[in-house]
């Protein structure tokens, strides 16, 4: 069975139950979601994975909330969706993206890395600022936003 991507059409709902999993709060999310264009992992009638392309500066576009239904993990289907979303954002005449993930989450650290991003940066403190509870990943303490980028 092959799974597609496509951008979700206007007046499609977005699959919250995904995109809570990159990030469970739904009130962050609803504040930058609309602004960027939203891509579904679909594999016949089910939406098995998503990210959302977010132009933040001139040229430069955030690849924010990638997720891949627990299912489906572990097959590929994330490093899919990451090199489909540089290749998008380099047609689409982008010159950097960029992606943020917790000091703690190693999976996606590896992930991005394999992708071709490089460590630019770290927004210190920035989930104990702005998150209400403490967030605990690979018994650890997600304290750090761990920016990375690549030129396209
Ligand atoms: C992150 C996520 C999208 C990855 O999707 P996935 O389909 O499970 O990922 P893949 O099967 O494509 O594997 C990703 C790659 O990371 C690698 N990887 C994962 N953990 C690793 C580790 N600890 N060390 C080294 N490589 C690792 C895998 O080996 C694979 O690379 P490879 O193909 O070269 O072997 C998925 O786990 C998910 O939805 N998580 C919850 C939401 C989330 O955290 N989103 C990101 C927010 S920043």
């Amino acid at each position: 069975m092959t799974a597609t991507i496509r951008r979700l059409k206007a007046g499609e709902s977005y699959p919250w139950s995904l995109l809570l999993l990159a990030d469970p709060h739904r009130e962050i999310v609803e504040s930058y979601v609309s602004k960027g264009s939203c891509y579904v992992l679909q594999q016949e009638q089910e939406v098995i994975g998503v990210f959302v392309l977010l132009p933040t500066r001139p040229l430069t576009v955030e690849l924010v909330n990638i997720a891949v239904a627990e299912a489906y993990q572990g097959k590929g289907y994330g490093k899919k969706l990451v090199l489909e979303a540089v290749r998008m954002a380099r047609e689409s005449g982008y010159k950097t993206i960029e992606v943020g993930t917790g000091n703690s989450s190693i999976p996606q650290l590896a992930l991005y890395q394999k992708c071709g991003f490089r460590i630019i940066g770290v927004d210190l403190n920035f989930f104990q600022l702005h998150y209400p509870e403490p967030i605990m990943e690979n018994g650890m303490v997600c304290r750090d936003m761990i920016r990375l980028q690549q030129h396209l």
